[in-house]
This record gives C-alpha cells, sequence and structure tokens, in this order.
C-alpha cells in the first residue's frame, strides 16, 4: 500500500492533513447529477480512501444534488478522528442538472445546514465560499457581505474554517480581513496554470492551495510529455501530473477525483512518486506551451 506521508502535510487552520486527498465530486451520477452510476463502488472508494491513509476529503451538497455528502456519510460516519471533510457552498441544482448561483446570505445559510444534516455533523471542518465567475475562471469583485454571512457562521460554531474557491488574489485579501482564509480551491493543473502567481502569494502567507480539475476535470490531461516522462518513470500520464503538483508548491494539497477504487490507488500512488530535476523542467514546458498556446 502507499505510504501517503510520503507527500507530506500541511495544515487547514488548527487541523493538519495529507498532501494527497480526495475529492468526492465523481462519486454522483453522469454530470454529477443524481445516483452513482455503481454505488457499492462509490462507497468502496470512500472506504478504501480512509484505509489508505487519506484524512482530507473534498464535498458539495451540489453533488447530486446531497448525493456525495449521503454516500460519505454513509461510507464513513462515524468519523474517524482526524479526518477533515471540506465542502464548499454558493450553488445550486436545477431539475434539469443545471447548475446556478445560490450566493444571497440566505441561500449561504440554507447551504451551511444542509450540509451539516447531510454529513451528520455539529460542527463543518472548512466550508469554502464557491464565488461564480465565468465558468471555471474567477472574476473580480466584492464578496464581502457573503463571506461575512460564512464568517457569522463561523462564530456560531457551525463552521469550524473558512476558505474560497474560485477566487480572486484580491477577493482573498477581501474575505482575510473579514476572517481567516484557510485554503483557496481553483482550477489548475500541469496545462492550466493561470494561477502560478497567486499559488506562491499564499504559500507565503501559509494558506492551502488545493487546485480542482488536477487531473485535467471531465477530460483528463493528455500530452505527449507527460506519456513520454511517464513511461521512463514507469507510472501513469496521471500519476505524474499529481507528482508535478505536489512538487510544485508545499501549500498545494490534492483532491483527485474518481469513481473507482483502481484509479483511486493509482492516483494515492503518485505521492510517492519522486520527480528528478530535469523531468520537473520538461514538464515546467508544458504548461508554458499551453499558456502561449491560449495567448
Ligand atoms: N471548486 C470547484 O468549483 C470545483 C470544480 C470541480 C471539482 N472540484 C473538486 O475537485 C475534485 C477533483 O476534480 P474532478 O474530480 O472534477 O477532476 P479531476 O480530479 O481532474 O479528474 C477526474 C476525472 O479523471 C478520471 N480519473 C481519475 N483518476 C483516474 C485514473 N487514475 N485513470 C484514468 N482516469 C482517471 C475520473 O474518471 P473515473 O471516475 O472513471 O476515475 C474523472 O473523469 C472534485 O472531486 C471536487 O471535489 C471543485
Amino acid at each position: 500500500m502507499t505510504d501517503l506521508t510520503a507527500a507530506g502535510a500541511f495544515t487547514l487552520g488548527d487541523r493538519t492533513v495529507r498532501r494527497m486527498g480526495y475529492g468526492a465530486m465523481q462519486l454522483a451520477g453522469p454530470g454529477v447529477f443524481g445516483p452513482p452510476k455503481d454505488r457499492a463502488e462509490a462507497l468502496a472508494v470512500l472506504r478504501e480512501a480512509i484505509a489508505s491513509g487519506v484524512n482530507h476529503i473534498d464535498t458539495s451538497d451540489y453533488y447530486g444534488p446531497y448525493v456525495t455528502n449521503q454516500l460519505i456519510r454513509e461510507a464513513l460516519h462515524p468519523y474517524p478522528a482526524g479526518l477533515t471533510i471540506v465542502t464548499k457552498v454558493g450553488g445550486k441544482r436545477g431539475a434539469d442538472a443545471s447548475w446556478n448561483p445560490a450566493q444571497t446570505p440566505p441561500e449561504l445559510t440554507q447551504a451551511v445546514h444542509d450540509n451539516l444534516r447531510n454529513l451528520g455533523v455539529d460542527t463543518i471542518d472548512v466550508v469554502n465560499l464557491r464565488v461564480m465567475g465565468a465558468g471555471m475562471a474567477p472574476s473580480e469583485g466584492s464578496i464581502g457581505e457573503r463571506f461575512a454571512a460564512l464568517a457569522d457562521l463561523r462564530r456560531q460554531g457551525l463552521i469550524r474554517h473558512l476558505g474560497l474557491s474560485n477566487a480572486t488574489a484580491a477577493q482573498v485579501e477581501e474575505a482575510q480581513a473579514i476572517a481567516p482564509v484557510v485554503c483557496v480551491q481553483n482550477y489548475y493543473n500541469l496545462a492550466h496554470r493561470d494561477d502560478d502567481a497567486l499559488i506562491d502569494q499564499l504559500a507565503a502567507k501559509g494558506i492551502a492551495y488545493v487546485p480542482f480539475f488536477p487531473l485535467g476535470g471531465f477530460s483528463p490531461l493528455q500530452s505527449a510529455a507527460l506519456s513520454s516522462v511517464a513511461a521512463r518513470l514507469e507510472a501513469t500520464p496521471l500519476q505524474v501530473a499529481l507528482a508535478w503538483l505536489l512538487h510544485r508548491a508545499p501549500n498545494i494539497l490534492l483532491i483527485p477525483g474518481t469513481s473507482s477504487v483502481a484509479h483511486l490507488r493509482q492516483n494515492l500512488a503518485a505521492a510517492e512518486l519522486a520527480l528528478p530535476d530535469e523531468v520537473i523542467a520538461e514538464l515546467n514546458a508544458v504548461g508554458a506551451e499551453h499558456e502561449h498556446a491560449a495567448t
């Protein structure tokens, strides 16, 4: 079994989590809507993650909706000591599976109460305010009123720590003036590196950066360089992509998503994959190529 301690740990407020975690979004049905295609496998993925040493799970009540949180509760409650569950609020699903904003203070408050109930806890470890921008890209604008509503719930003891998702550096600063921010969860991977500067700024402040779509999201990453490196290291391309993220900055926490126990095991094994310096340089060039192609 993989030794997850090989990848080290980082703090989320007063919690310490292993840098290799698990993202639960893929456990819901197709399009992150409805029940899982294989319920027994979904429960097995969660139990295997914990048995393998994962102590950081990312989720949301709008996956399903409610499906992933209910699966987490069924598979893992009563939760093992040391497990940190991070959820996010700010969205809701339409009956047609659409993703819609739910960002008013009353909607955020309702979402926190829904998460408490569905996860079966009195206090949620970490709640991220998922800011709605242009799809997966953040856009500027005040988040003060929304974050203050969550800070109020934190003062009431319903939330232990707060974070942001899909946020800009200015929004992180605005939030920090209201309450401590322990993590930022934005779109980032080997081929999508808009947040390079933000990651380093957060590292300097001791704030975790948690890339979503670490494997590329619904269409996993593919690149000739990734495949070539993987063949040389006797690893898979996606393991190399995860190992590159672990190498990228010490404050990066991984939450790769999968609905399969076999894929989970492959992903966790990336915690032990060391990348030689020349490989890092080769992989950094992949990001630069994509940046160039995008401009
Ligand atoms: N804050 C936000 O706005 C936001 C947005 C998206 C996601 N998230 C969070 O970030 C987590 C990670 O993102 P994600 O799950 O969307 O994307 P991801 O981790 O980049 O990739 C997941 C995709 O890769 C496939 N996959 C995983 N491991 C694999 C392997 N070893 N071999 C082949 N294919 C593999 C999965 O399919 P299989 O199920 O078949 O393995 C799935 O299609 C989510 O679970 C969620 O918690 C947050």
